[in-house]
């Protein structure tokens, strides 16, 4: 067993583990790929003000979100195929959430279905969709969330029209993999990933085949999402989601002020500032940048998280700071998937949660509900 000691060891060890597709496909941002990195990088530059002499006995990172208690302002972002990092990995990653504390977001292009997760684990989870031209199959999507008790329904609205990953259209990424020469070749060098895969039905689409026609492979797919991601969306959509579904709303994908205010008046009980981890708009500045305007403009009236680039919990003390009352992550969580299951998704959760304790406890804190802008240094942020 390597050594593992930060998020950058889990993605290292996941690139030699995960078949190059699949890998690629997680590490990887729309066109230059220049909003993806700025996610990360834009972090980097904040500064953190250093305290002494402070009582930093009985420490605690404990919040609510959505109502939820969670151990740290984390939750599982919603990541499509994730059972393809590994095998059964949205139930893995689902487990390694309950056990840790957190709340876990299954995506509607997951490969474990709602049911499978439902069965798995014991805690309420959330589950993300996205508007479809086909509202019967919504509202029979959000009847089965219902059904399987799911907490809150996260809507998704950047992803309308698809942005472009040069990576997968060079990989020809497809669910399962095409036996092509050069997807053999790779995939001979990851008989662990194909040992586990070899046990497992999950191979598909989990929330779609056999629940929505004409779905049944990556190809199908991506005919399916472009014909179905609804690209008319309006507020009024919005509205009917609210109205189909009594639980909690979270509306992701927000990243400029007049969407926030919109967001907030049509009933959303948090949103997540979010450029969708640098997939869809490449240009768009990164989240913690777009994060504090919005945060001052609608954070007394709806809950504000945000994701993108966190990789340590010095990220998600600096959110916080800057207004974010609770944060998704997407690829931290995905590389400790696909380097080691179950027990890769624990680690990172772990290591996050160390570096935001310890950092608090360095900058002068026992709780985040005394941290705020005042322990960054002026000027960097
Ligand atoms: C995503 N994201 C995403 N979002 C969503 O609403 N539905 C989805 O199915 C997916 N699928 C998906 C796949 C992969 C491989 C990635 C990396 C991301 C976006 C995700 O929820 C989140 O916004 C970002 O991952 C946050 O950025 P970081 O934490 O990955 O940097």
């Amino acid at each position: 067993m390597p050594v593992v000691t930060c998020i950058e060891d889990l993605r290292k060890l996941a690139e030699r583990r995960v078949p190059r597709m699949f890998y690629d496909y997680a590490d990887s941002g729309s066109w230059t790929e220049s909003t993806y990195r700025s996610n990360e990088a834009d972090f980097r530059g904040i500064l953190l003000r250093q305290r002494v002499a402070v009582n930093l006995e009985n420490r605690s990172t404990q919040v609510s979100m959505a109502g939820q208690t969670a151990k740290m302002p984390v939750a599982i972002a919603p990541v499509g195929l994730m059972g393809m990092q590994h095998s059964d990995g949205e139930i893995l990653t689902a487990r390694a959430a309950e056990k840790f504390g957190i709340p876990f977001t299954l995506s509607t292009m997951s490969i474990c279905s709602i049911e499978d997760i439902a069965e798995a684990t014991t805690a309420p989870f959330w589950f993300q969709l996205y508007m479809m031209r086909d509202r019967d199959a919504m509202t029979r999507m959000i009847g089965r969330c219902k059904a399987a008790g799911c907490s809150a329904l996260v809507l998704t609205l950047d992803l309308q029209v698809p942005g472009q990953r040069h990576k997968d259209l060079r990989n020809g990424l497809t669910v399962p993999p095409k036996p092509t020469l050069a997807t053999l070749i790779d995939l001979a060098t990851k008989a662990r990933w194909c040992w586990n895969m070899s046990r497992t039905k999950r191979r598909s689409f989990g929330n779609l085949v056999g629940h929505v026609q004409a779905v049944s492979n990556m190809r199908s797919l991506s005919a399916w999402s472009t014909e179905q991601f609804d690209p008319r969306v309006s507020w009024q959509d919005v509205d009917w989601v609210r109205r189909q579904w009594n639980g909690k709303l979270i509306l992701k994908g927000i990243m400029d002020v007049e969407d926030a205010k919109l967001a907030a008046a049509h009933g959303a009980d948090a949103i997540v500032v979010s450029n969708h981890g640098g997939r869809v708009l490449d240009s768009a500045p990164s989240t913690i940048r777009a994060l504090p305007p919005i945060a001052e403009a609608v954070g007394s009236t709806t809950e504000v998280w945000m994701d993108g680039g966190i990789r340590t919990g010095q990220d998600i003390l600096k959110a916080w700071a800057l207004g974010a009352r609770g944060t998704l992550i997407g690829r931290a969580a995905v590389y400790g998937l696909g380097a080691l299951g179950e027990a890769g998704v624990t680690k990172a959760l772990q290591m996050l949660h160390k570096e935001l304790d310890v950092t608090m406890a360095h900058c002068g804190h026992t709780r985040l509900a005394s941290v705020d802008r005042s322990i960054l240094v002026p000027g960097t942020y």
